[in-house]
């Protein structure tokens, strides 16, 4: 367990206490009037030896920290449970088990303590992260969100109104990242590695064909079958060629002395990919206030890039700061905060889903 950020405030008045557990993250954070007081996040190392999360372990895990990161995260705020005025949990999308881990105890939470839930969407958390810090977008704006499941451009209106303008009609960025680094032979989650490595590669040096999709949609299955051809194929060709099959060893040599080289070439078509779509959603809505988020918004070379891409097109740039990228709790507490402001508040009946549409 981690203490990834804590500052103390007192004398505030709207206190929101919020725990997220969609995925391989247990989380809580403490809010008082949109300000983070504190965010604890228990990370699930056991997943590491099966190359992904495997949800029966995670829900397990959920279960052993849920208690301990809940009172972390009240520790030395100078509130106690009396103090909160309503618990924020996430309530969709995610893998079940765990989600219903989180939900179950924001729900005895609730009946004990006599304060409303409020069931927040993650991927709309995810969005709100750029709310937590200054300097803030201002609305309307235009959020890239990039995590492990999802790959979206979501217009946000105010913090309660977004839409979902384009997203993947295959796999998410970050399992973009993460297949290709299981093709590489990198362990589980496969992401901060290949960022890791592509610091010392040359971005240009393989060419990895970009999609030809219409509108604002992605689609990143293509990249992962022409990566696993280029390595079959020992970097000879992206398409499949039965004369260019390399042996195991050949492959795993190419590997070796090229593995930073690799990582930076994919990594560069990932991020072209999406910041592509971002300048044409920019373009057809005319929003210059654009942000990113989710797990993928922690890769250095797409900040980078997005930061570049922005000075160009004259775009005001804003991501959240790193502990606010991947799961946390804060980007609920935050999200969870507004819902309240709007009166948008569950009963006990409300119950997790594993998939949701909004
Ligand atoms: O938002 P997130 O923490 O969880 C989900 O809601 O999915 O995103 C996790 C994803 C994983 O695919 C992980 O590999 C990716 O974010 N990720 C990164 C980096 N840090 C996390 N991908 C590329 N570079 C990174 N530095
Ligand atoms: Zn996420």
């Amino acid at each position: 367990m981690s203490l990834v950020n804590h500052i103390n405030f007192i004398n505030l008045s709207t206190v929101i206490l919020a725990i997220e557990s969609s995925c391989d993250e247990t989380s809580a954070s403490l809010c008082a009037d949109g300000k983070i007081l504190s965010n604890y996040i228990a990370n699930q190392k056991v997943h590491e030896q099966y190359g992904g999360v495997v949800p029966e372990l995670a829900s397990r895990a959920h279960m052993q920290n849920i208690v301990p990161v809940v009172e972390a995260a009240m520790r030395d705020t100078g509130y106690s449970m009396q103090d909160i005025d309503a618990i924020a949990f996430t309530q969709s999308p995610g893998l079940i088990g765990s989600l219903l881990v989180g939900s179950q105890f924001a729900k005895s939470l609730s009946l004990a303590l006599n304060k409303p839930l409020i069931a927040v969407h993650h991927m709309q958390a995810h969005v709100l992260a750029n709310l937590i810090d200054e300097p803030r977008p201002s609305f309307p704006f235009l959020c890239l969100t990039v995590s492990g499941g999802h790959t979206q451009i979501v217009l946000c209106e105010s913090p309660t109104k977004m839409k979902v303008i384009g997203e993947t009609i295959d796999d998410a960025a970050g399992e973009a990242f993460d297949k290709s680094a299981k093709l590489l032979g990198l362990p589980y989650p496969g992401g901060p590695l290949i960022d890791k490595y592509a610091k010392e590669g040359d971005p240009e040096r393989f060419k990895f064909p970009e999609p030809q999709i219409p509108g604002l949609d992605f689609s990143f299955s293509g990249l992962k079958t022409s990566i696993l051809y280029f390595l079959q194929n020992a970097g000879k060709s992206h398409v499949y060629k039965e004369e260019f099959a390399a042996s195991t060893e050949e492959k795993q040599r190419f590997i070796t002395e090229n593995l930073n080289d690799i990582c930076a070439s994919i990594q560069h078509r990932i991020v072209s990919i999406l910041l592509n779509k971002l300048k044409k959603a920019s373009i057809e809505t005319g929003i210059n206030d654009i942000c990113i988020a989710g797990g993928v918004s922690a890769n250095s070379g797409l900040r980078k890039a997005f930061e570049e891409t922005g000075k160009k097109y004259h775009w005001n740039t804003f991501i959240p700061a790193f502990q606010y990228c991947t799961d946390n709790a804060a980007m609920i507490a935050i999200t969870g905060y507004y819902k309240y402001l709007d009166g948008d508040v569950a009963d006990l009946s409300v119950s997790a889903t594993a998939r949701a549409e909004w």
